[in-house]
């Protein structure tokens, strides 16, 4: 026979498993959002552009950008409807850091080839270093539905013997 002591404790047992799963439902939540707000998230890091100052940055002139210690930089601006540049052309073998920036809403970019598949938050960069191995064009379009020409958003990657 169980007495009252014993029923309240089996209580006190089952609110605090009730309220433990609210914490972690809530902190679930919290933890998506804050992920949510970084583009990318293997290899990513983030950092800020105004979408409306682009001059001076090198998002100015996207495209392939050769740096003076032969390191290669991408920068690709994505906007309704279009990707800056609509053809990327990188050579084989060699890193290449890609950084990604929406100037409007929200847009997406999966690649097969190296592994990217980000959100374009406006004005978050996404910076992601990869190496493309495979010589090919890689054709791919906007990966997040950002309006009527949504799917004609399409961004082709020439990856060069
Ligand atoms: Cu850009 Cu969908």
């Amino acid at each position: 026979m169980l007495d009252h002591r014993t029923i309240e404790r089996y209580e006190l047992g089952w609110l605090v498993v009730s309220v433990v799963l609210v914490v972690m439902l809530f902190a679930g939540v919290l933890g998506s959002m804050i992920s949510e707000t970084v583009p990318g998230f293997f290899g990513a890091r983030s950092s800020y552009v105004d979408p409306a100052h682009l001059t001076g940055t090198p998002f100015a002139t996207p495209g392939l950008h050769r740096n003076a210690d032969g390191t290669l930089d991408a920068y690709i601006v994505a906007r309704a409807f279009a990707f800056q540049p609509s053809t990327l052309r990188v050579p084989a073998g060699q890193r290449v850091t890609l950084h990604l920036l929406s100037v409007d809403v929200i847009h997406g970019l999966m690649l097969e080839q190296g592994n990217v598949n980000v959100e374009l938050i406006p004005g978050q960069v996404a910076n992601l270093p990869r190496t493309f191995t495979r010589p090919g064009t890689y054709t791919t379009e906007c990966n997040e539905y950002c309006g009527s020409g949504h799917q004609t958003m399409a961004f082709h990657l020439v990856v060069e013997p």
